[in-house]
């Protein structure tokens, strides 16, 4: 397998009288993917972005980025990153276009103004070029965040909490932007609180929580492999027994008997498969129904029943 293009061993922070932020996380970034770095607030997430950025000194553990260990080679990789951070802390009184020059210039790479063009062109923002920022609306902000962090042309873009606040219009145009930009062959990482936004744009999703990552998986994998069926089955008539063929299935009833409720079945469609088994043994047991409502779980079902399960833990 290629080397991963971000490889984090033992990653541990803790802060000055602060709390552990991060708890001996092991992390492998492929080269090309979108990586999703799912969990609440105060999971450790921007702590992360920040020790692999060179905003956070670590307490302890090693990062390597394109081969080179960020403790003694911090430099080199860092040109090849770049960050859209969370909060936006540019300079308001700045134009655009030369808030965006300044930032291709911070990595020593020569100054490029038709690439600037490029970028500003490209994130809708030709015409607010010599607006000052401070006079832009909040979503055309954060295109600038991005701008800024383009303007070196990264090989790997970490986006903090792309979308938290924007609108719903605001989200889908920044996804399409993510997109992009993976098609140009850049790594992204971005961290979400929203399950929505893991589930639209990863290729991986790791779970992070209490600094420690709980779970990392391809998206698809984790949701076949912990993803539930629930099946809620109109019974033409009120059962008040289930019969033990019926028994047998992981079934209960509503309390007016009106309703077979089904859950279970994890992975590869297993669930769908047991609600069709279900279906024929109602009808072997002349129970008649009226409809059947099938459901499978989402990532947010999964990322709740996670996070609830270690909180119970
Ligand atoms: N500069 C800091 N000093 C002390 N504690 C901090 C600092 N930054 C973050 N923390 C704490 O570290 C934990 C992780 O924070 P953070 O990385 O910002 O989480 P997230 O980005 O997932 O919301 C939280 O408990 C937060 O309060
Ligand atoms: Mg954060």
């Amino acid at each position: 397998m290629q080397e991963p293009i971000l490889s984090i061993r033992g990653l541990t922070k803790t802060y000055k009288n602060g709390p552990r932020a991060l708890d001996s996380v092991d992390l492998d970034i492929r080269r090309g993917e979108i990586f999703a770095l799912l969990g609440p607030n105060g999971a450790g997430k921007t702590t992360l972005i920040g020790a692999v950025c060179g905003l956070v000194r670590p307490t302890g553990g090693t990062i390597h980025a394109f081969g080179h260990d960020l403790s003694r080679d911090w430099r080199s990789a860092r040109a090849r990153i770049g960050l859209v951070p969370q909060e936006l802390s540019t300079d308001m009184f700045e134009t655009v276009r030369r808030a965006v020059t300044y930032s291709q210039g911070l990595f020593g790479k020569p100054r490029d103004p038709a690439r600037i063009d490029e970028i500003l062109r490209s994130l809708s923002l030709w015409d607010k070029r010599d607006s000052q920022i401070r006079a832009l609306s909040g979503g055309m902000k954060r295109r600038v965040l991005i701008a800024k962090a383009l303007a070196h042309d990264p090989e790997l873009l970490f986006l903090d909490e792309p979308t938290a606040g924007v609108d719903v219009e605001l989200r889908k145009d920044m996804w399409q932007q993510i997109a992009a930009l993976k098609e140009r062959g850049v790594t992204i990482i971005l961290t979400t609180h929203y399950i929505e936004e893991a589930e639209e744009m990863a290729d991986r999703v790791g779970i992070i929580r209490g600094g420690r990552i709980l779970m990392v998986d391809e998206k698809r994998a984790m949701m076949e492999r912990l993803g539930t069926t629930e099946a809620v089955i109109d019974l033409a008539a009120p059962l008040s027994d289930i019969p033990p063929a019926i028994a047998a299935f992981p079934v209960e009833t509503s309390t007016d008997g009106l309703r077979l409720i089904y859950r279970g079945g994890n992975g590869q469609g297993g669930g769908r498969a047991q609600v069709a088994q279900l279906t024929q043994a109602l009808t072997r047991a002349g129970i008649g129904y009226t409809s059947i409502d099938i459901h499978d779980s989402s990532l947010e079902d999964i990322f709740v029943g996670l996070l609830g399960e270690k909180e119970a833990a």
